[in-house]
């Protein structure tokens, strides 16, 4: 078996890691439950390219149980736990790819070795995979029968791939489901990314003015989770409906140019290049803390900070103080990666448990339809994610009503009005 880890000594922490988050995933577990009965991925290559933290480990468990042969690579040179890669090493016989602050070159290094299993499904969470498949990788392409894709920006990218001609084989977009997008996005992204800004800083939120770029659904769980702690929240959009939309929500809605004046703490969260950029560095005030979200480090012209800065130095774990030649100092977290797993753990597992359920039944429904589906971007099954939702709600002990059968008449009829 191949793998590249960072210290295999750290298994067992990771696989206690593992274990913890694994209480949080009981969708996932009954799912791997019956994966081990049924074992409906029995032989088939899986290479999958995600953020490698003890919730994907949990999911990797699930696809093994379910017969799966996989390859693991990170979706982000800095999200890897190390711990929880070595753990799936020793102790699930995983070949995993991912060492946490690997460089770029090591990064598609990672990828290539995933892409040497001769996938028959892909697993991305960002479409690099998929992206190096369809360019340097082509001769991989023949085994694949399908793929899926985690996350906004993955799917923003495939459906320009689709739209263009060139994708090869149909994906179904995760990330679309109601189950992942309204949980994950939002409360996944809401509380990881204010406990990073934390652990990163150790600052008081309260009182404090915090800039969201961007209201997705991404945009809108950080924007509550920072009001939550006390910040007035300040929300910059192009969109006008979800300007509108923020503004109903109770924050104050301005353009990034004038938000970078009184702005204390600014999150990208667009999926966007260069949201923030050198006209807005020059009007920041001194001690503003810049940090990004979005799945790439593109939101944050840090070649622009670069550029002004006269001096840089690490003040503290994840955090790079830029002097300006006007005697101001900004603040860059993370190196401008996605902050939520750069310095904390990500999404807590709770919500990650319906992703991966939504990621592990639709490997499963791929193996059942490929032959019928499209070289295309697709929705995750309706009854998949109603299944996700019922299961959810099942492990959590509630219940909830059911249409009486005169309800459900109503509801088809159109006769009946005033
Ligand atoms: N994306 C965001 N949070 C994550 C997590 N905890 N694990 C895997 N992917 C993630």
């Amino acid at each position: 078996m191949n793998y590249d880890v960072k210290d295999l000594s750290l298994a067992e922490q990771g696989a206690l890691r593992m274990e913890w988050a694994d209480n949080e995933m009981p969708v996932l577990r009954l799912i791997r439950q019956r994966f081990e009965q049924e074992k409906p991925l029995q032989g088939v290559r899986i290479a999958a390219c995600l953020h490698v933290t003890t919730e994907t480990g949990n999911l990797m468990r699930t696809l093994k149980a379910g017969g799966a042969e996989i390859a693991l690579c990170a979706s982000n040179p800095l999200s890897t736990q190390d711990d929880l890669a070595a753990a799936l090493v020793k102790y699930e016989g995983i070949s995993v790819y991912a060492i946490k602050g690997e460089d770029k070159e090591t990064y598609y290094k990672h990828i290539h070795q995933a892409l040497d299993i001769q996938p028959q499904i892909t697993m991305d969470d960002g479409c690099d995979l998929v992206s190096v498949l369809h360019t340097d990788r082509r001769e991989g392409l023949a085994s694949v029968i399908g793929g899926t894709e985690e996350t906004t920006t993955g799917v923003i990218r495939l459906r320009a791939m689709a739209k263009e001609g060139v994708l090869q084989y149909p994906v179904i977009a995760i990330n679309d489901a109601y189950t992942k997008h309204l949980f994950d996005n939002r409360y996944g992204t809401g509380q990881s990314t204010m406990d990073a800004i934390m652990r990163a800083t150790n600052l008081l939120i309260a009182g404090r003015k915090v800039v969201v770029i961007g209201y997705g659904w991404c945009g809108r769980g950080v924007a509550m989770r920072a009001r939550g702690l006390g910040a007035h929240v300040i929300v910059c959009e192009v969109n006008p409906l979800k300007a509108l939309e923020a503004i109903m929500d109770g924050y104050e809605v301005m353009p990034l140019t004038k938000a970078a004046e009184v702005g204390d703490i600014f999150i990208t969260v667009t999926g966007n290049y260069h949201v923030l950029r050198e006209e807005h560095f020059h009007r920041m005030k001194s001690g503003a803390i810049v940090c990004n979200t979005g799945h790439f480090n593109v939101e944050i012209d840090i070649p622009a900070l670069e550029r002004m800065a006269t001096g840089k130095r690490t003040v503290r774990a994840f955090v790079d103080e830029y002097q300006l030649s006007d005697g101001r100092r900004l603040y860059l977290l993370g190196e401008g990666r996605l902050i939520n797993l750069a310095a904390a753990e990500g999404h807590p597992a709770a919500v990650m448990d319906m992703s991966f359920a939504n990621q592990a039944l639709s490997v499963e429904y791929i193996i059942k339809h490929h032959s019928g589906l499209p070289k295309d971007v697709f929705p995750v099954p309706a009854e998949i994610d109603a299944q996700v939702a019922q299961l959810k709600l099942q492990a959590l002990g509630v219940q909830i009503d059911t249409l009486t059968d005169e309800q459900a008449k109503y509801l088809e009829s159109w006769q009946e009005g005033t």
